[in-house]
């Protein structure tokens, strides 16, 4: 494979500039991608290897990021496990969520030939892609997963119904996420197969609970699948959203990457984390509704991290937002690659 910058960086070389991806790059912030919309639901660009590596790949030429990453979601880890899911207007909700069932772990039913899907359109986009650019796998993080399973859908971003069973029934959990986690190895292990070149796992709900909590439910599974990816010669990249301080307990011996939600300065960060970790984050998308005005100026917070350190990779707090203006991404694009880091 020819240099690639991302992958540079991720291997800890010194580069002249961080490199630039955006979480949610492949999706309505992109003309072309509502253009595709109005022909295909989700479900079917995901389902299709053609259309699936098509639109992975928008978002290299429309906005010039340095990475691609898989167009697929996470909550594919449920349907291998027997989940009918549903993708609505209001996003994805469960046909039977596992709080209305009387024993989970029989409920489930593992059906790995589900993800065949996601390793077909891997190695759709592995052969149609630049050669520079690398593609980024992933996967849910445990905690996000079970959330989705267990409440059926996000009432705006929680789960009422879930949370409690973390603290009245820990060995059903523990079984459920041992179940889970044996089906993100498989899915992985596939994944690396086709062809991907980094792994990110979205833990975006790690802030729903104490961290004491996270770590002693969620952490052994997250270090599991953080091994088997890194013994595969793959980066790996944590983003555990709202961790807060429980950022001090991640390190080079869990990840290679650590991805830094918008509240946490980077600078506080890097001392949570040390030193030889990368960084990768932490613009907050919302910052993209403001002026080109305002973009600069928040973006000098990103500019100073990176001018003193060298171990970073620039990418957004949390994704794109849908009503975030292409041009405003294309801006900060451009003050990524434009800027003098030095
Ligand atoms: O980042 C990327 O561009 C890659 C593709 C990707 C999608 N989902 C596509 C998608 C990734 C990495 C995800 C991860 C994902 N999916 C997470 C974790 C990261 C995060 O964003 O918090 C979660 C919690 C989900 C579950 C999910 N899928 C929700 C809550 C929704 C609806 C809300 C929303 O953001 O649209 C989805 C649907 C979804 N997944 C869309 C896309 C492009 C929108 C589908 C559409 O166009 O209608």
């Amino acid at each position: 494979m020819k240099n690639s910058l991302f992958l540079d960086i991720l291997s800890g070389k010194e580069c002249s500039r961080p490199a630039v991806w955006y979480m949610r790059q492949a999706g309505r912030v992109l003309p072309s991608y509502n253009a595709l919309k109005e022909k295909y639901t989700f479900k079917q660009m995901m389902e299709d290897p053609k259309l699936a590596a098509k639109v992975t790949l928008l978002p290299i030429n429309d906005i010039g990021v340095d990475a691609a990453i898989l167009f697929s979601d996470i909550l594919v880890i449920p349907e291998a496990l027997g989940m009918d899911l549903d993708f609505e207007n209001k996003g994805p909700r469960f046909k039977t969520a596992l709080k209305d069932v009387a024993n989970p772990m029989q409920f489930l039913k593992d059906q790995p030939e589900k993800l065949d899907h996601v390793f077909a359109a891997i190695q759709e986009i592995i052969k149609t892609k630049e050669e520079h650019i690398p593609l980024i796998g992933f996967c849910g993080g445990p905690l996000t997963t079970l959330c989705y399973m267990f409440q059926g859908f996000s009432q705006n971003q929680n789960f009422p119904d879930f949370v409690p069973y973390l603290f009245k029934d820990k060995k059903l959990i523990n079984s459920i996420v041992e179940r889970m986690t044996d089906m993100c190895i498989y899915y992985i292990d596939g994944q690396i197969k086709a062809g991907i070149q980094a792994f990110q796992l979205f833990e975006t709900h790690a802030g729903l609970i104490p961290v004491d909590l996270y770590n002693e439910l969620f952490m052994p599974s997250v270090k599991r699948i953080f091994k088997f990816v890194r013994e595969r010669s793959i980066k790996g990249i944590f983003l555990p959203k709202g961790l807060g301080i429980g950022l001090n307990k991640i390190n080079q011996d869990v990840c290679d990457a650590i991805s830094i939600d918008w509240q946490t300065p980077l600078t506080e960060a890097r001392k949570l984390v040390g030193n030889d970790i990368i960084i990768q984050g932490n613009f907050d998308p919302r910052a993209l509704l403001a002026d080109k005005k305002g973009i600069e100026e928040e973006f000098q917070k990103c500019l100073e991290f990176g001018r003193n350190d060298k171990k970073y990779i620039f990418n957004l707090g949390h994704g794109l937002l849908p009503n975030i203006d292409v041009e405003n991404v294309k801006h900060l694009t451009k003050l990524v690659k434009e800027s003098d880091w030095s």
